[in-house]
């Protein structure tokens, strides 16, 4: 690595690392049961920026949680809300009883209120934008950042490529205020591409579930190590009245249980017997319970293995401080060899 190169990255992340108050503007993206104190901590500690899946926790357990992560890093970290969950605010009280510098919130538009809760408690908020419309309309609504996530993420995923997704927002936004790409990363070349673009930062999830710090069953982190990008597909909606948000998973038996699940809830439907919320609900608990079975039992036949393509790039386990100093050196070699050339 050249110090031209890594002079440059500085500069380029810079806004992005203000914001976040780490060394890099690189943030573990939140993984239900993955994202937990000991990868959180890791990833803040080597530099980076993590972040707390709250997932499904009850405030009891976030409250946990933060003071866990609290007794492993003194660098910031923050946590990851899902705005559906109907203790939103309570979770929001509790990351503000804790000082939590960083709230980032996911799975749809911020309810009302809840944005300006987070900075009336002093955090920061990071919200995730699906289309530039949405970027713009957040934006006024004062968030502090944005992600940008496209579909060759890992997780639950909207439509768009994170490519045309950079295209259409960073040009238009990206001086307004950072903005975080996520999806598809898995070498820093990609990194300098984005940060040229215009992006403030990136977050990586795939990259980071094989980290020795993370607690993930060695099942689960062995399916990562032998998968290629092709295997990472989308769920399919099987019911057109059920909008189901797709979910890149390795495919596995649970992919086709999870056909199964759609059809079951598809009939509740049809009977009565679950209005449409609760039906969207059903699915996502059994998500969240599928991913539960895979990362930390190690089921990794019938429990869910949400992985983004980038898997393929995915090919040892090594600590979160090695994986960041790569994603470093590649993209500050890639920027120094840009500027030997010009
Ligand atoms: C196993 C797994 C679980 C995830 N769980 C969540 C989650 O609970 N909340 C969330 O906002 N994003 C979740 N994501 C998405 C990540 O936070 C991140 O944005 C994404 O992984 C970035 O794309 P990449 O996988 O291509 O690196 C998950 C991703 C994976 C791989």
């Amino acid at each position: 690595m050249t110090d031209a190169g890594r002079q440059r990255l500085d500069a380029l992340m810079a806004r992005g690392s203000a914001l976040l108050g780490s060394e890099v503007a690189i943030l573990c993206g939140a993984m239900s049961w993955v994202s937990e104190r000991n990868l959180v901590s890791a990833v803040s500690n080597a530099g980076g920026f993590g972040l707390i899946a709250c997932g499904a926790m009850t405030p009891e357990l976030l409250d946990a949680e933060i003071a866990g992560t609290k007794a492993l890093t003194t660098r910031p970290f923050g946590v990851n809300l899902i705005t559906m969950h109907p203790q939103l605010f309570d979770l929001i009280a509790v990351c503000a009883k804790h000082a939590v510098t960083h709230i980032v919130l996911a799975g749809g538009l911020p309810p009302k209120g809840s944005i300006e809760a987070i900075k009336d408690a002093g955090a920061k908020v990071i919200c995730f934008a699906p289309a530039l419309s949405l970027a713009k309309k957040l934006h006024r609504s004062g968030v502090n950042a944005l992600v940008i996530e496209g579909m060759e993420a890992g997780g639950h995923i909207g439509p768009v490529a994170t490519s045309v997704l950079a295209q259409e927002i960073l040009p238009e936004l990206a001086s307004e205020l950072p903005i975080f790409v996520a999806g598809g990363i898995g070498r820093g070349e990609t990194i300098a591409a984005y940060l040229e673009m215009g992006a403030a930062g990136v977050q990586l999830g795939t990259r980071f579930v094989c980290a020795t710090e993370s607690i993930a069953h060695p099942a689960f982190k062995k399916a990562f190590l032998r998968a290629n990008a092709r295997d990472a597909i989308a769920s399919v909606q099987i019911d057109p009245r059920l909008p189901v948000i797709p979910v890149r998973a390795l495919k596995n038996a649970g992919t086709e249980a999870f056909t199964a699940k759609q059809r079951e809830v598809a009939q509740m439907l049809d009977e009565g017997k679950v209005d449409m919320g609760q039906a969207q609900l059903e699915i996502e608990h059994y998500w969240a319970g599928a991913l539960r079975r895979a990362v930390i039992d190690g089921d990794v036949e019938n429990g869910s293995l949400m992985a983004g393509q980038s898997v393929g790039m995915v090919t040892s386990e090594e600590p979160v401080a090695d994986i960041i100093a790569t994603l470093v050196r590649e993209a500050a070699g890639a920027l120094a060899s840009r500027r030997e050339l010009a």
